[in-house]
């Protein structure tokens, strides 16, 4: 049998890993392809490093650009990686353009695609994600689901449940297993931090960058809030403060970093007093952690991270936002941790596709 697994943004690598260990140590014959979507050393290449994963065997360095430049670049080079490895199936993780590439050019060269993380929903079409995900968990073969949320929809969409397998998080494998090294980063010291004295926000979400001034606004009711707040920045978040002059009304308690590599932002995430961020996979990293989230969105597609106010949606709206941060509490709560959410999900996930052969036809 032979694999080919495809990453290209920054939340797709951590996906990978396990999985790529798996079919490691069953010799499986894999090859990895990096569409190149994302292509900064610190949205990329320092995730390979720290998780440890080898070059990938194949990039295809297509880069930015529009939904429909950058996916059909994708697809386009893709089609010729296909035509020469022909792979037995191919896996595509996350809900990027990436993820939507790999799926379509695969499956219209008959070749089954196996999907890690089907079925969550947002139910927001504005959501770029949120498209790729619908269509990449209609046209796979194996649809991977993380939460029994997420088998749910896939249900109710009419998808075959033979095709269905809730295997667990398989982001949360990687969480688990670097947890450990993550102590040792220095990150804190760097930063003069101690810990759960500050809060961690990350925001890079197209529809929360589009309008500059809800931006400064959200940076602004931030800078009345007397803790401090570390900001690995996006590149797209940073050229918009920086065009717009921004970065100089800022208070002095929000402190800007360059996006970090995964091991420091495990560690910051770990121990912040709470986190702020508009990414799907941080809210469940969070949970995880036992750290308080606050979403700055309307909705989640991570509806599990909802129970008991582990995660809080307020949008970008600085009063709900403030209102959130007075409410949390003091001690560290304990959340209750998903089915399945452990060291285990790239292993059900290759007992699954070695023990169905049946789904590699169409
Ligand atoms: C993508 C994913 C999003 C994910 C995010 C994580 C899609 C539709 N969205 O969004 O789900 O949460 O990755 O980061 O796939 N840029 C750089 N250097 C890079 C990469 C990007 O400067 O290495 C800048 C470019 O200006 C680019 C912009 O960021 O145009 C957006 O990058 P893109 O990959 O299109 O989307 P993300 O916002 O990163």
């Amino acid at each position: 049998m032979k694999i080919l697994s495809i990453v290209g943004a920054r939340p797709n690598f951590m996906k990978i890993k396990p999985l790529y260990e798996e079919f490691k140590k069953r010799k499986i014959n894999q090859t990895l392809v990096h569409t190149g979507q994302h292509y900064d050393k610190n949205m990329s290449k320092v995730f390979f490093e720290d998780l440890e994963l080898p070059k990938p065997d194949i990039f295809l360095g297509v880069g930015s650009g529009t939904h429909g430049v950058q996916t059909g670049l994708m697809m386009s080079k893709m089609e010729e990686v296909l035509l020469k490895e022909k792979p037995d199936l191919t896996i595509v993780v996350g809900d990027v353009n990436s993820t939507l590439a790999g799926a379509i050019a695969s499956i219209k060269m008959q070749i089954p695609v196996a999907h890690v993380e089907a079925g969550y929903r947002s139910f927001d079409l504005k959501m770029p994600e949120e498209i790729n995900r619908i269509l990449v968990d209609r046209i796979s073969q194996f649809l991977f689901a993380p939460t029994k949320d997420a088998v749910d929809n896939l249900v109710s969409e009419g998808i075959d449940k033979k095709r269905i397998f809730f295997v667990g998080n398989i982001m949360i494998e990687t969480l688990l297993s670097n947890i450990q090294k993550s102590k040792k980063s220095n990150i804190l010291e760097t930063l003069s931090l101690d810990s759960r004295n500050y809060g961690l926000m990350t925001v890079h979400r197209a529809e929360n960058t589009a309008d500059p001034k809800k931006l400064l606004e959200l940076f602004i009711s931030l800078s009345e809030i007397d803790t401090k707040i570390i900001v690995p920045l996006h590149p797209r978040t940073k050229i918009i403060l920086e065009e717009n002059a921004y970065l100089g009304k800022i208070g002095k308690n929000i402190e800007i970093t360059e996006p970090l590599g995964y091991i420091d932002f495990l560690q910051l995430m770990s121990n912040s007093k709470f986190i702020l961020t508009d990414s799907g996979g941080i809210q469940e990293e969070a949970l995880m952690l036992d750290v308080p989230c606050i979403t700055l969105r309307n909705n989640t597609e991570r509806v599990v991270t909802l129970k008991e106010n582990a995660n809080i949606l307020v949008g970008m709206d600085p009063l709900k936002l403030s209102l959130a941060i007075k409410g949390i509490q003091k001690n560290k709560r304990s959340y209750p941790k998903p089915p399945l959410w452990d060291n285990k999900v790239a292993e059900r996930i290759v007992n699954t596709i070695i023990s169905h052969p049946e789904l590699f036809f169409l």
